[in-house]
């Protein structure tokens, strides 16, 4: 019986989580880095991190086997120098991370195992400002017809 009441409990928590989910207008948008392939050696991150526009409230999801490899979020710098020894901004090491990408600007992600880096575990995205295109007022300017001036009565 408790487990039942609980059921019913969880569905309407359920149901009210996804309704203020879909009260915000601009939806994030949740994507496994590498797709079916997730994060491992042998795959073209470059081509995968150019498939997608990422907005602001995105979520990127590393899937790996925990141990073999793991996700640093670095400056550019240390992007291209795959050199870990500096400029390392948040390092996540679960095997299953979810990182939300906060900030109208561009990260950079390496997996800092040994010749993963260089071997191209690594991409950057730009990731844009949220579309605020419904919170802006319909433009009010009255139209005057200047040339055509008025057709009907
Ligand atoms: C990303 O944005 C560009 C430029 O606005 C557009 O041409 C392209 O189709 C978009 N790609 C996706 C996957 O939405």
């Amino acid at each position: 019986m408790e487990s039942h009441f609980s059921r019913v409990f969880f569905f309407l928590l359920t149901i009210s989580f996804t309704i203020m989910v879909d009260s915000h207008h601009t939806e994030a948008i949740e994507y496994t880095v590498g797709d079916s392939d997730r994060w491992s050696t042998g795959i073209n991150y470059l081509e995968w991190s150019q498939k997608y526009n990422f907005t602001v409230g995105d979520i990127l999801v590393f899937k790996y086997v925990l141990s073999q490899h793991n996700v640093y979020q670095v400056t550019e710098t240390t992007f291209r120098s795959c050199d870990m020894t500096s400029g390392i901004i948040s390092i996540h090491l679960s095997g299953n991370d979810r990182i939300e990408l906060k900030e109208p600007t561009k990260y950079w992600f390496i997996c800092t195992t040994k010749g993963h880096c260089k071997g191209g575990m690594r991409f950057g995205i730009t990731v844009a400002e949220s579309n605020h295109g419904e919170e802006e007022a319909p433009p009010s300017d009255y139209t005057t017809s200047t040339s055509s001036g008025d057709s009907s009565q």
